[in-house]
């Protein structure tokens, strides 16, 4: 049951998308703390399993921010992430990569 009402809530923010505003020269780390760990874990490892596990993400850059901006299935929206602190939550995102990472 709890699982259910988790899941409802989660999908309550799907089409509305996020109208978090990072602070001006945030960092990555500052961002993703403040909008992404509810779901994704403090480390990216994500909360509620696999479907949020960001460290074995296989997107490329590009296309892992065209998924912050337009948002996916049930990951939110965040058209309010832009220009240097997209860059820096972006390089904080594959930071969080194991093996990617060390391959850069
Ligand atoms: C409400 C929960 C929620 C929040 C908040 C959230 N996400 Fe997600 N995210 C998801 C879910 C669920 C998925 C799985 C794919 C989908 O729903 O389309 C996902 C997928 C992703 C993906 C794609 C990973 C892959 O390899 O396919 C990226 C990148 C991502 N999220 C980054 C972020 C970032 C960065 C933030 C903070 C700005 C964030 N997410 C905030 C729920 C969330």
């Amino acid at each position: 049951m709890k699982t259910l009402l988790l899941s409802l809530t989660l999908l309550s923010t799907i089409c509305i998308g996020s109208d978090y505003e990072p602070p001006v020269g945030a960092s990555g780390a500052q961002i993703f703390n403040d909008a992404c760990m509810a779901c994704h874990g403090d480390n990216g490892t994500g909360k509620f399993g696999l479907f949020f596990d960001l460290t074995s993400s296989t997107l490329q850059v590009e296309e892992a921010k065209v998924i912050i901006q337009q948002g996916g299935l049930m990951m939110p929206a965040f058209p309010n992430i832009n220009g240097k602190e997209l860059d820096a939550l972006l390089t904080y995102l594959v930071s969080l990569r194991p093996v990617l990472a060390a391959k850069e």
